[in-house]
């Protein structure tokens, strides 16, 4: 069989895959996009540059992990790192040697407050040689979110100053605080978006609680992690049979799996992030190749056969199946008797024996949590020879 396609269309690109560098600290300069070019990306988009000039300078320290200690599904990675450091000329010059010294794409991201500046930032990376454009309205620590604008009405306002100004796709980042994300897209496209990337960060805050104080330079911060993608793919399942341009899928992808969900959920490329920052670029390759060996694991040619599969899958609240199927059975000979399941059934189901644990099949109500979380692994889910009906 011959290796699969991964290529996809984007933004008029013909991209050999879907990888992308989502902008951060890691596309701040040319060197860097350069390094995201030899660890196999298709594309990358260069770390925000700010009209809000207070914005380019970085406070220290402005990283730290929660839960460093514990596994990668558990950590968060907060940061604070507003814009680039470049003036508008300097930024410029960055994606003019970004493009003198890189074969891959690279896209500016702009975020402007004014009319004059979205002209003159759009017009200055277009003679750059930029491939496209991201309009960032939805930055966790910037302007538009900390002064609490309408984003909706920010993102289509960007979208009309900047069409005016560039013949450049134009890629609006949505922000994941909005309630009805998949609606701001579809207004997105309506108002000229070539693709729209969901989501930006969200903003959070952490708190020392021994000084009392917010951690790090003491501000909000944008916050994230792997947790962040299932947040997405809900959002990405609805917006996707609204649009008929691509999405970008960007927050809490992390190896190849998270990609593959994404673009099952209707992804054209994926953006990453956060696993560069506490990884290193090399998290690219494994990324690109985990797709690959999932296509042909699959017998698919290419991803367009994968696309927003599960949008159709999806079961609406009426018509979920609401009847008790399975019940938990203990193996005693892997129980380690810890007495987890009797702490967290609610139903009264779970019942002790010679230090071993039974569960009642009448009494279980078939949740599936003592099984989530016996550390032995010593319950599983049996399926009813015929499901409970609920009075
Ligand atoms: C340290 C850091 C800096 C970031 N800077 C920018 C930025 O300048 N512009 C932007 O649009 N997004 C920025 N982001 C958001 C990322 O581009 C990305 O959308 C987000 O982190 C979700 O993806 P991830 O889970 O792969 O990190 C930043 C994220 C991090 C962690």
């Amino acid at each position: 069989m011959p290796s699969p396609d991964l290529s996809v269309e984007y933004c008029g690109l013909r991209l050999p895959h879907p990888i992308v560098v989502a902008p951060a600290g890691i596309t701040e300069t040319a060197d860097h996009l350069r390094r995201c070019e030899d660890a196999g990306a298709s594309a990358a988009v260069m770390k925000s540059y700010f009209e809000f000039e207070p914005a380019r300078r970085h406070a220290t320290p402005r990283f730290r992990v929660i839960r460093p200690g514990g596994p990668m599904s558990a950590r968060v990675l907060y940061s604070f790192e507003q814009a680039s450091v470049f003036d508008l000329q300097h930024y410029a010059e960055e994606i003019r040697r970004a493009k003198e010294t890189c074969s891959i794409p690279v896209f500016a991201s702009l975020s402007c407050n004014t009319e004059e500046h979205w002209l003159e930032a759009c017009r200055a990376v277009e003679q750059a040689g930029a491939d496209g454009i991201e309009l960032n309205c939805s930055c966790p620590h910037g302007t538009h979110i900390t002064r609490g604008d309408d984003i909706v009405d920010a993102i289509v306002g960007a979208l009309g100053v900047a069409r005016s100004a560039t013949t450049l796709p134009l890629v609006p980042k949505i922000t994941p605080q909005l309630a009805r994300p998949d609606l701001a897209a579809a207004e997105a496209q309506e108002a000229g978006a070539d693709a729209v990337i969901l989501f930006n960060r969200f903003t959070g805050l952490d708190i020392d609680i021994e000084t009392q104080q917010p951690v790090m330079h003491g501000g909000y911060a944008g916050y994230g992690g792997t947790w962040a993608i299932h947040y997405v793919l809900r959002w990405l399942t609805a917006t996707y049979p609204l649009l008929s341009i691509p999405i970008a899928a960007s927050g809490g992808v992390f190896d190849a799996a998270g990609a593959i969900k994404m673009i099952l959920a209707g992804a054209t490329v994926v953006q990453v992030c956060s696993v560069i920052v506490v990884e290193g670029y090399e998290a690219i390759g494994r990324i690109v190749q985990g797709l690959a060996e999932y296509l042909e694991r699959h017998e698919r040619q290419s991803l367009a056969e994968i696309r927003g599969i599960v949008c159709n899958r999806l079961v609406t609240l009426e018509n979920i199946d609401r009847r008790n199927r399975v019940h938990a059975l203990v193996d005693p000979s892997t129980c380690k008797s810890c007495g987890t399941c009797l702490r967290v059934c609610i139903y009264g189901a779970v019942s002790i024996n010679d230090k071993k644990y039974r569960i009642d099949p009448e009494q279980c109500d078939g949740c599936g949590l003592c099984a989530e979380l016996c550390p032995a692994r010593a319950i599983t889910m049996i399926e009813r020879p015929v499901p409970l009906e609920r009075g």
